[in-house]
């Protein structure tokens, strides 16, 4: 039977209706979305072990100039530290000594928010979410996770196969748009930008941005110095492949002094570096130290030994860190100080994350009390 003009008009007032409920229901999620941070920063560090080189020249030394252009926030992850087994004894000592070198290499508790991870609870509530965005294929192509399982790999934790779901939390908590790092933690951004993507996607809103990685400087890998092919790493048996920021002047020096090396002199040009990674690694940590850039060193060493190399090296080196092990073990004198400055960057850190998770609680479709949407 053919539709009466009285049953088209029920029909297009009932779709009129449906589309004014839809429109209601995307405007009170959307108009009241957060305004997105033009830029934020957020980077973190694991508080396992020492810090040493690599860490600071391939992350903590932006950190520290980031820090005056742009609202940073810095977290010491503790919570990713117990995705290995830790004491806990010790992860509350390590916590504050990471959080005394990060003062102590000119990070500002004031300027900066600087915190651990398990006092803003925002952290693990978001990583749940991506839980549930994240695919097991993504996660299966992190190389972090193989190499650190290893071969026994039925018998890695959860926690650590889940890491990089909790790294895109803790950068996406804070909407945080830069994400200053070393080389190694590449790949773990680019899940985060995925899982952004996917949320976005998901729930048909603008609402994650797809963060940038801030890898820069002449060292964002920092080899060990007992093998140019592996990387400088807290977790190498060997302490005198790394430098650690507490190592003093003469531990320093002795550990370049020790240095793997070729016995060629250096070349005037840095593809003469090319296979030579003893050296490009060397050299690379020189120019990091200096301000400077690969080229300008061997313009002024191309030529000469390593017995002339490492001596200038080694000055340098200690020059710049043994200050900075002074200032951290100063800092430690008054632990309570530290705890201080952390509890007083989570309170700043979870009234930026507070509004942000509820905003996705909501668009989740979670009921309570952050819930605006009917
Ligand atoms: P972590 O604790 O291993 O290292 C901290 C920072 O130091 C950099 N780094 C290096 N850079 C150059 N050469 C090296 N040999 C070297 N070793 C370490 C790392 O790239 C990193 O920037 N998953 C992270 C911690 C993390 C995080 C985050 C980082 C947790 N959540 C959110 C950024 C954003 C890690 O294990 O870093």
């Amino acid at each position: 039977t053919a539709a009466t003009p009285a049953m088209i008009t029920q029909a297009t007032e009932r779709q009129r209706c449906k589309r004014q409920r839809q429109d209601r229901q995307r405007d009170a999620t959307m108009t009241s979305l957060l305004p997105m941070p033009e830029k934020r920063i957020f980077s973190g560090i694991q508080p396992t072990g020492n810090l040493h080189l690599g860490n600071y020249l391939g992350a903590i030394r932006n950190w520290v100039t980031l820090q005056d252009d742009f609202e940073s926030i810095y977290c010491v992850v503790d919570l990713h530290a117990i995705t290995v087994a830790q004491d806990p004894q010790q992860l509350r000592q390590s916590t504050r000594e990471v959080a005394a070198s990060l003062i102590a290499a000119g990070i500002s508790p004031e300027r900066s928010v600087l915190f651990n991870q398990s006092s803003v609870p925002q952290h693990s509530q978001l990583a749940w979410v991506f839980n549930c965005i994240a695919r097991l294929g993504w996660l299966n192509r992190m190389t972090q996770f193989k190499e650190k399982a290893g071969k026994n790999r039925e018998n890695a934790t959860v926690g650590l196969y889940s890491y990089p779901t909790l790294m895109a939390a803790d950068i996406l908590a804070y909407r945080a748009t830069h994400v200053p790092v070393g080389e190694d933690q590449k790949q773990h951004l680019e899940l985060t930008r995925d899982i952004a993507q996917a949320f976005n996607q998901t729930y048909d809103v603008e609402f994650f941005p797809l963060p940038e990685p801030q890898i820069f400087g002449s060292a964002t890998r920092v080899m060990s110095l007992r093998d140019g092919n592996s990387k400088m790493s807290k977790s190498d048996a060997s302490d005198n492949s790394r430098i650690n920021m507490t190592d003093g002047a003469d531990l320093i020096a002795q550990k370049i002094r020790k240095a793997k090396t070729d016995p060629d002199a250096l070349p005037s040009e840095s593809a003469g570096l090319e296979g030579r990674a003893e050296a490009q690694n060397l050299v690379g940590i020189f120019a990091a130290l200096a301000d400077s850039d690969v080229d300008s060193v061997l313009a002024d060493f191309g030529g000469r030994g390593f017995g002339e190399f490492k001596p200038a090296l080694a000055e340098l080196a200690v020059a710049k860190l043994a200050p900075m092990g002074d200032r951290m073990r100063e800092l430690l004198a008054n632990p309570g100080d530290i705890d201080a400055a952390l509890a007083d960057g989570a309170l700043r850190a979870e009234e930026i994350a507070a509004p942000i998770i509820d905003q996705v609680n909501d668009i989740v479709g979670f009921l309570g009390a952050g819930a605006k949407s009917g």
